[in-house]
């Protein structure tokens, strides 16, 4: 542990991911959390991280002067933000300038899928990471990314187009059998919260790999957990996904649309699949299968309904 690193900055903290990475960080001892939160927002996030006495800084990626005082005293910043390109790459631009300027120890851009830099992965949808990537290298700030493929609370719910529980669906491509990394939220989280204060990941892209699977595994999971079966319906090959994924996206699309989905589809054509997870790095961490995702979200239910909650896919 660099003893260096004692004041996180975390930017995106009341967000889906963000709030996971600040338990995980609050979790650690030795750090101090500082989150950043815009003015006006408001919501349970927000209530739970002021019940755990966290520093609260109010501030916006648009506004540097807030980023500035914000950097005050930090040592390391995660960035755990969504948005338009203005949010995500101008924003995590002035946030890395000013972390730049305050001397950081060390930055995490908001990435937290495939890799931006390999050709294969996301060619068509991870251009704003790649560009927050490349900044992030060029400006000195010593760094860290962090990769970890799909997230199971997104992967597996319908937003990613393949697993629709509630409708009893399953949609793939190619055979069903082609595998995918997938991690939970909260194990991607405990890892960002170990590799932040890591000197041995200082200048590196990490993966990490919750578990692998394909279509077909998880479907047969789902009937034998529930007791309910799946229909399965082929969308077409996995030539006719890659073409799919190779459209460009209409202008405008925001940064943060359909990521999860698009990290998914993308391994399931064949591309952006994890090469060297680190997870033998950091032992003490054992991440959670997809058995147990699936298990820890059955909820009871009528007989008729016995599905996954999709509420609880928040
Ligand atoms: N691998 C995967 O499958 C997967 C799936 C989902 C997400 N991700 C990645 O995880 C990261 C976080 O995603 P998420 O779904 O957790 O995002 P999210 O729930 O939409 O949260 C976004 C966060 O950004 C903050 N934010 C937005 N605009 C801001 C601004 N101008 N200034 C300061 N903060 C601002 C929001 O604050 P407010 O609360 O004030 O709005 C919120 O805290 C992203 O990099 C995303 O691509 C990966």
């Amino acid at each position: 542990m660099d003893t260096d690193i004692a004041h996180v900055l975390l930017v995106g903290g009341t967000g889906r991911f963000g709030g996971k990475l600040a338990s995980a960080l609050l979790s650690r001892p030795g750090i101090h959390l500082h989150v950043l939160v815009r003015p006006g927002t408001r919501g349970e996030a927000l209530r739970r991280l002021e019940a755990h006495g966290v520093t609260l800084v109010s501030g916006a990626l648009d506004d540097m002067r807030s980023l500035d005082s914000a950097l005050e005293g930090v040592d390391a910043v995660v960035s755990a933000v969504r948005g338009p390109p203005d949010v995500f790459v101008e924003g995590q631009l002035r946030l890395l300038d000013s972390a730049r300027r305050h001397g950081v120890l060390r930055f995490i851009p908001s990435d937290y899928a495939l890799d931006s830099a390999d050709p294969e992965a996301g060619r068509s949808f991870m251009a704003a990471q790649r560009h927050v990537a490349d900044a992030v290298v060029r400006s000195g700030v010593p760094y860290t990314f962090v990769s970890c493929g799909a997230f199971m609370e997104t992967a597996l719910s319908p937003q990613a187009q393949v697993f629709d529980f509630e409708r009893g669906r399953v949609s793939y491509w190619g055979t069903g059998d082609e595998p995918f990394d997938v991690t939970a939220m909260r194990d991607a989280a405990r890892w960002v919260a170990e590799v932040v204060v890591d000197p041995r990941a200082v200048g590196r892209r990490l993966e990490f790999v919750g578990d692998v699977v394909t279509v077909n595994e998880v479907a047969a999971l789902y009937e034998e957990l529930t007791g309910q079966p799946l229909q399965r319906v082929r969308r077409g090959s996995v030539e006719a996904l890659r073409g799919q994924l190779a459209r460009p996206r209409p202008a405008g699309t925001p940064v943060d649309t359909s990521s999860a989905a698009l990290s998914l589809l993308s391994q399931l054509a064949g591309k952006g699949r994890l090469r060297a997870p680190s997870n033998s790095d950091y032992p003490r961490h054992q991440p959670m299968s997809v058995r147990a995702f699936l298990q820890s979200r059955l909820i009871p239910r009528a007989p008729s309904l016995g599905a996954l909650s999709v509420e609880s896919f928040p």
